[in-house]
């Protein structure tokens, strides 16, 4: 039986001001996860949730996961919010997951607002976190708020986990999880994400895979400190010339990885694969003019999603130890660390990727003659998730977005990560649907990250039909 959502939709609508208000105190918590100076607050966002969900009757706990080392220093980590909503044995569980912790901002990043105060102009909320990932946790919140005003009964019990690590590589999460196959994550039959995005702006969508990462560190030494670069200049081997010059061979000019056997991994697109990219809404215009770009690589919208998702990439993030200050400095660095990123799709993993890369740097090495100290070595690493779009936890998405926007939700992919994703798909054995709410433009972790109010309150809406489609899933 379908319960009639018409009104309580009208009711979340009409309760936009208190949903705004929720975000505004949210934003305001700066929960900078990789701050060691902010983890007080990321911690607080923590305690500030829990207060919010056991509001609505959620009995929580917060489970503890020790310290770690941080810039040489030992910091607290924040605790994992863990509640459960319901434990009726007549019905099924679902988990939700999202994090509380953002990445860092400044309004000397080049922000038009502050980023930690929550602007509301031309139908947008501005503020570091209100789509990443405060808003759509907010949301879970608010549509079960709605259900219990109007009396509506929960086809679920639902469990809540909720981190303040997750833009900071989930430090200690999935050790957690594996405590707690048997105990908090026994009896889950499905699982939820929304920490994911449209394609467009207008036209919802489900996330049926993520790509993984590997990240590397190259250090290359050579000389004692930094020096005049007049007075040394010609006559010494430069490490950050070497770093560059080795940095310079990961990629082709068209952004294709050099790295010999790394594409060997790449899973081949059959025709009914590559034929699922056919009837994806996708404006390939508004995409490079999101970005700023005059020109892409590929203006082709299938090769360009094939790159974004289904094939691996590499970015280069920075170099530590190199000059970056306004002005003129002419300084010869003595030790620069190159840092970089591979992202990974099906069939890669990540230890041949890490072999494969650490194996070229040094073959690349060894070309320069360079007899500075060369140092690779890799860093965090994530596998890629991929999975089926039509069990029943994808159906109820689906109508669920139906029921919304009256819109056939397009089955999309996405280039980024959420590592923890397949560590809740292997511990429960269930299905894992991540559910976006935010649009194609909320510029996650980038200057000005905003949620439309539209897609704020609709995402209100679509959590509680998909709540309520499960209990027939
Ligand atoms: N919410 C993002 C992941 C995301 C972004 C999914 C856009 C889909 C579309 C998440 O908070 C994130 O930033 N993940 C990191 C993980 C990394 C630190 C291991 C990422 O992808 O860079
Ligand atoms: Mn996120
Ligand atoms: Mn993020």
């Amino acid at each position: 039986m379908t319960v009639d959502l018409t009104n309580v939709f009208q009711q979340i609508d009409g309760d936009y001001e208190n949903l705004k208000e929720l975000l505004r105190e949210a934003v305001a918590i700066q929960s900078v996860s990789g701050d060691p100076s902010k983890r007080d607050e990321t911690i607080h966002m923590i305690h500030w949730m829990k207060e919010k969900l056991e509001q609505i009757g959620t009995t929580c706990e917060l489970a503890d996961l020790g310290t770690q080392e941080l810039e040489g220093k030992t910091v607290k980590l924040p605790p994992v919010l863990l509640g459960t909503l319901g434990t009726d044995k007549a019905k099924k569980t679902l988990l939700v997951y999202g994090h509380l912790d953002v990445q860092p901002a400044a309004k000397s990043d080049g922000w038009d607002t502050e980023p930690f105060e929550l602007v509301e102009k031309d139908g947008k909320l501005f503020g570091r976190g209100s789509s990443d990932d405060k808003g759509p946790v907010l949301c879970w919140l608010h549509a079960i708020r709605a259900a219990q005003k109007n009396n509506i009964e929960l086809p679920v019990n639902i469990k809540f986990c909720f981190e303040g690590m997750e833009e900071s590589g989930s430090v200690g999460l999935p050790e957690l999880l594996e405590r707690e196959k048997d105990r908090f994550l026994a009896g889950v039959d499905f699982v939820c994400i929304s920490d994911s995005y449209w394609l467009g702006t207008k036209k919802p969508c489900l996330t049926y895979g993520l790509r993984g990462i590997c990240s590397f560190f190259v250090e290359v030494t050579g000389i004692k400190q930094d020096l005049h670069s007049g007075v040394f200049g010609g006559v010494i081997h430069e490490p950050l010339q070497d770093l560059m010059w080795v940095m310079a061979q990961l990629t082709t000019v068209d952004n294709r990885i050099r790295i010999p056997g790394l594409y060997d991994q790449v899973a081949p697109l059959s025709a009914a694969e590559e034929k699922t990219y056919d009837d994806i809404e996708f404006d390939v215009a508004e995409f490079r003019e999101s970005v700023g770009a005059s020109k892409l690589p590929t203006e082709d919208k299938k090769t360009l999603l094939l790159r974004r998702w289904r094939e691996p990439s590499l970015a280069f993030h920075g170099i530590e130890g190199a000059f970056y200050g306004p002005g003129e400095k002419t300084v010869i660095p003595s030790k620069v660390i190159g840092k970089f990123s591979i992202r990974i799709v099906p069939d890669m993993d990540p230890e041949t990727v890490n072999r494969l890369t650490v194996e070229y740097l040094n073959k690349v090495w060894a070309e320069r003659g360079s007899p500075n100290t060369f140092k690779p070595r890799p860093g965090h690493s994530a596998k890629p998730w991929v999975v089926d779009v039509n069990d029943s936890n994808f159906l109820a998405g689906a109508r669920a977005m139906k029921r919304v926007h009256g819109l056939e939700p397009d089955r999309i992919r996405e280039g980024c990560s959420i590592p923890i994703t397949l560590t809740f798909q292997e511990l429960t054995g269930k299905s894992v649907l991540l559910l976006p709410l935010g649009a194609a433009d909320d510029m996650a972790h980038s200057q000005n990250e905003k949620n439309n109010k539209w897609n704020y309150v609709e995402g209100v809406k679509t959590l509680l039909a998909y709540i309520m489609e499960l209990g027939s899933a």
